[in-house]
């Protein structure tokens, strides 16, 4: 049977090695699990399912071990110590030791679910599950996917069919596919998801949608994931109009209009008794908010806070804010108007940070609100979604990308240990309440997920690093092909070193040097030339700033002095034209075309070598694709040699259309090894 992509990295195929599925099932002969919550039944049911497939044969669920042996229990205790490391909720133990029992534990149900996924992950991978002695906490409590769906089933930016959630059928009809979905999100420990786009409709707060949304709520919870809805402020305003006595406003500290935010919070929780909290999108891109009312963030934050106050829920406020300033630098935005906001937050509140200053492009330099809100619980927001990255079409393993981030210092503390942003997102910078991530979700309708199946892994990286922010990108992504794609190692060696290079690669062709936002329209093409928008901050030359004399945005004290929103430290290292890494350089500097750089070819040559070896790269991709052939599904194989074949034509275009703009500004010829036709 071809292989659809519908699995997932889930696919519990039969072990073809019969020595070694020998060996896993002398120690799989029962599952025992007491106590019946609907998570532990998640839990063992996932478990004998995966062994079925990866083992072939079908091991019983039994509710006691008693005196048996050879098999695994599954526990909601402390478990047998293993090493000194101590057991947090939602962490696992796995132990065994020969001539006994498996042990799967975990302080909460949830935790034994992440376990067995756990143990399920090492059969896969086809490591040994004797003499284990493995503990694993996540190092992020709330981790999160953001779904950017619409009421009609379209979503914001989402490259893969239409939306998972079929708000027509629901709550009537619950596609089993839900389950699926909950299933694979598990599978990494993500424990929470806001179904609704940011760009909120008012409909997910009437009593319909509170109806549908809780029936996915119903399933969700035997895995661990909890419900968010996206929330547009002005709602008391819009559904309050359709009754009688209905407000006029949305002011947040309007008594009326908190009231209304209590009552409807009351009736979310009725309908949903582990509802989450409320995702925030105001006085953003046009977004109504409090700043209508000559309140703050804080303000309408804090209300929230208020209305969730009986509950377990929190709210999650996006610092995405810019204005519509030509003269202003909306790099700088998001701190100006945040920072001074820190500490007057309610303790509910984590204030969500996308991982640069301006939009998820292929590569930026942190946000400089990483570090510098210490009062304030700042959460990660990835977009695993490929808005800028090429769609479904182009293949760019993002896992590099979200570690660039996590892993840069930001040099708050002195001599820059512990520092980093991730240490900063994990709390134990500023000794966070709480902490949280997102990543804006790549899923749709698709039958495999996410249009591009090697997007899959975009998917899976996510959440492997919302738990576990120290795990690599090599590691993840040889994880991931070997459970999805193949474990023939050659074909593995070859695959995992195509994914980490994908990200440079694309960055090259799209965006090098630290170019930023070329985008018009549908965000797909770079369209560098775009001078005309109603936004003068959406068009293309507001961020490249190309010039007789030169290319890039000057973020120096000359210019806009958006560095000085880092520690010095981190100035130093992106101050200097001369000194400054090249992927960063025209994110801060407006450098001339002539400029030698430390590569020793001129801005305008490099320019050119990275445009054009970036493209030609991608004829590298295509060629290291072919060679692994045999070991692919024909089916996904079909699929992704297609793609790549796309992505080459376009990443032609795309060096073109910026190759041939920019000359009209450097007036410099095209260096002569790139002077010749292009093979297609
Ligand atoms: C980007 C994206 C929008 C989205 C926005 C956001 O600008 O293009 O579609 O709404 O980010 O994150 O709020």
């Amino acid at each position: 049977v071809a292989d659809d992509g519908y699995r997932l990295w889930l696919k519990y195929d039969l072990i073809k090695d019969m020595p070694k599925r020998e060996a896993y099932a002398r120690s799989a002969q029962f599952i025992a699990v007491t106590g019946t919550s609907p998570m532990l039944k998640s839990a063992a049911d996932e478990l004998q399912m995966g062994l079925q497939g990866l083992l072939g044969k079908s091991v019983p669920i039994i509710a006691n071990a008693t005196s048996r042996t050879g098999g695994i229990v599954l526990s909601v205790a402390n478990g047998p110590a293993a090493g000194s490391q101590i057991l947090m909720a939602d962490g696992y133990r796995l132990t065994s030791r020969r001539a006994g029992n498996l042990t799967i534990s975990g302080k909460t149900n949830a935790g034994v679910l992440y376990g067995v996924f756990a143990l399920l992950r090492q059969v896969q991978t086809g490591q040994s599950i004797d003499n284990l002695a493995v503990t694993s906490n996540p190092k992020i409590q709330y981790r999160l996917l953001n779904h950017w769906d619409n009421t009609n089933g379209t979503i914001e930016r989402g490259y893969a069919g239409e939306s998972l959630w079929k708000w027509y059928e629901l709550p009537e009809t619950v596609d089993p596919r839900y389950r699926d979905y909950a299933r694979a999100n598990a599978s990494l420990g993500i424990n929470g998801t806001v179904v609704n786009n940011v760009n909120a409709s008012a409909r997910f707060l009437t009593d319909e949608y509170i109806q549908k949304v809780a029936a996915l709520a119903n399933v969700f919870r035997a895995y661990g994931i909890r419900i968010y809805l996206s929330v547009y402020f002005p709602a008391p305003k819009t559904l309050g109009s359709l009754t009688p006595n209905g407000l006029k406003t949305a002011d947040p500290l309007d008594p009326a209009v908190r009231k209304w935010w209590a009552e409807k919070t009351k009736d979310i929780y009725k309908a949903i008794p582990d509802f989450g909290g409320f995702l925030v999108k105001a006085n953003s891109e046009g977004e109504p908010g409090p700043q209508d009312y000559g309140r703050t963030h804080a303000d309408g934050a804090n209300m929230l806070a208020e209305a969730l106050k009986p509950y377990d829920g929190i709210v999650l406020w996006r610092a995405f804010v810019y204005k519509s300033d030509p003269k202003s630098d909306r790099f700088k935005a998001a701190y100006e108007e945040f920072t001074p906001l820190d500490g007057t937050f309610d303790k509910k509140v984590i204030i969500q940070v996308k991982n640069g200053p301006i939009d998820f492009q292929p590569r930026e330099p942190y946000s400089p609100l990483f570090g510098n809100m210490p009062k304030t619980p700042l959460a990660m927001e990835f977009q695993i979604t490929q808005e800028y990255l090429g769609f479904a079409t182009h293949w760019v393993y993002e896992a590099p990308l979200f570690k660039e981030c996590l892993d840069t210092d930001t040099h708050v503390k002195d001599k820059g240990t512990g520092s980093t942003v991730a240490n900063v997102i994990d709390g134990s910078l500023h000794q966070y309440a709480m902490t949280a991530i997102a990543g804006v979700a790549n899923t749709g309708s698709d039958r495999n997920w996410t249009g591009n199946p090697m997007a899959q892994a975009n998917w899976y990286a996510y959440g492997r690093l919302a738990w576990d922010h120290t795990l690599t990108s090599e590691g993840i992504a040889r994880e991931w092909v070997n459970m999805t794609l193949t474990s023939e190692p050659k074909a593995v060696k070859t695959i995992t070193d195509l994914m980490l290079r994908s990200r440079n690669i694309y960055v090259s062709y799209n965006t090098p040097l630290g170019l930023s936002r070329p985008w018009a329209g549908v965000h797909f093409a770079p369209e560098p030339w775009q001078e005309k928008s109603p936004r003068p901050d959406w068009t293309a030359i507001y961020y490249h700033r190309a010039d007789s004399i030169g290319l890039g945005f000057d973020r120096t004290a000359t210019g806009s002095n958006a560095l000085a929103q880092y520690r010095p430290e981190v100035q130093k290292i992106w101050q200097n034209p001369d000194t400054c890494p090249l992927p960063y350089l025209l994110w801060f500097h407006h450098v001339p075309w002539t400029k030698k750089l430390a590569t020793g070819r001129t801005l305008w040559d490099e320019l050119c070598t990275h445009f054009y070896t970036g493209a030609d790269s991608v004829g590298w991709m295509q060629q290291q694709w072919a060679q692994v052939k045999p070991a692919i599904d024909p089916q996904i194989f079909a699929d992704v040699t297609g793609r790549l074949a796309t992505q080459h034509n376009e990443a032609i275009w795309w060096r073109d259309s910026w190759v041939l703009y920019l000359q009209t500004y450097s007036k410099q010829p095209i260096p002569a090894p790139f002077q010749k036709p292009d093979r297609t």
